[in-house]
């Protein structure tokens, strides 16, 4: 994926959840267009693999492993301790790491409900609050979030993911309300069907990858490459009156009815 049009030399960005999928794209996007990109996720030893394609990818890239979990408060808080230590300030946070798990409602109890909730927006919540103090005091910033076009249609057998991804959505304009005047944005990207290990169960199911292909208007089912370019443009100075708002990356799906 080229990204020729943008250049982040001396910008500092964290992408949680980064070890794989559309996290490792938007990460290794960054990296290529000059930034110093902290590389988060679980586990440590899933962290160091990202960090060695990167840098078997990206000549001279500048990428930190950050391994910690987003759902962790006393993790989170000292991972930005360290962002600050290693890079001054952080400019740009695209808060990424998401889980899903698939169970319908009959079956479903509280405890499963609120931790798919825990894992898909309040981390959101803690990423935001953290990241967003500093950029405030410091009057500037980029805050993205990985949202997700189910945040506006429901599906059978993901209550609280849906759930979590709606109310994603609108945390993201309360931050814009909040952080606005500072001069930090907020964004979301609500990614359509795209072929990572989250999807990789309903792919073997050759009826969905066809209904998906034939419901999408590019006819085909989106790679995480797909979603840097966005990463990108939203970061970049030159979408410093864009707040508040998610950007639909589906390949046209959410914008047809059939
Ligand atoms: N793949 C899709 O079709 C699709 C569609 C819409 C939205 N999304 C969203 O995009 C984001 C990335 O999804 P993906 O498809 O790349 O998934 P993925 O499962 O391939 O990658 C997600 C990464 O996040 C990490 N992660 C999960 N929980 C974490 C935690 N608590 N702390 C730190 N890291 C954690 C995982 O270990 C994994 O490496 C998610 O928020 C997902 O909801 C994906």
């Amino acid at each position: 994926m080229s990204t020729d049009n943008y250049n982040y030399t001396g910008k500092s960005v964290l992408v949680t959840g980064s070890a794989r999928g559309i996290g490792f794209a938007i990460a290794e996007g960054f990296a290529r267009a000059g930034a110093t990109v902290f590389v988060n996720d679980r586990l440590a030893d899933s962290v160091s693999s990202a960090i060695d394609r990167i840098l078997a990818s990206v000549e001279n890239a500048n990428v930190y492993p950050l391994p910690f979990d987003v759902t962790e408060e006393s993790a989170v808080v000292a991972a930005f301790k360290e962002i600050e230590d290693k890079a001054g300030q952080l400019d740009i946070c695209i808060s990424n790491a998401g889980t899903q798990h698939r169970e319908t409602v009959d079956t479903l109890d509280r405890e499963t409900f609120s931790r798919i909730v825990d894992e898909n927006l309040v981390s959101h919540f803690g990423i935001a609050k953290h990241a967003g103090a500093e950029m405030v005091k410091r009057g500037g910033g980029r805050l993205i979030f990985i949202a997700s076009m189910l945040a506006l249609h429901g599906r059978s057998g993901l209550a609280p993911y849906c759930s979590a991804k709606a109310g994603l959505v609108n945390l993201i304009r309360v931050l814009s309300a909040e952080f606005g005047e500072s001069g930090v944005t907020v964004n979301g990207i609500g990614p359509g069907f795209i072929e990572t290990e989250l999807t990789a169960d309903i792919r073997k199911d050759q009826e969905v990858v066809d209904k998906v292909n034939g419901r999408t208007p590019v006819a085909r089912w989106g790679r995480p490459e797909d979603l840097v370019g966005p990463a990108l443009f939203l970061a970049s100075d030159t979408s410093s009156f864009i707040t508040g708002q998610t950007l639909y990356v589906d390949g046209g799906l959410t914008s047809v009815y059939i």
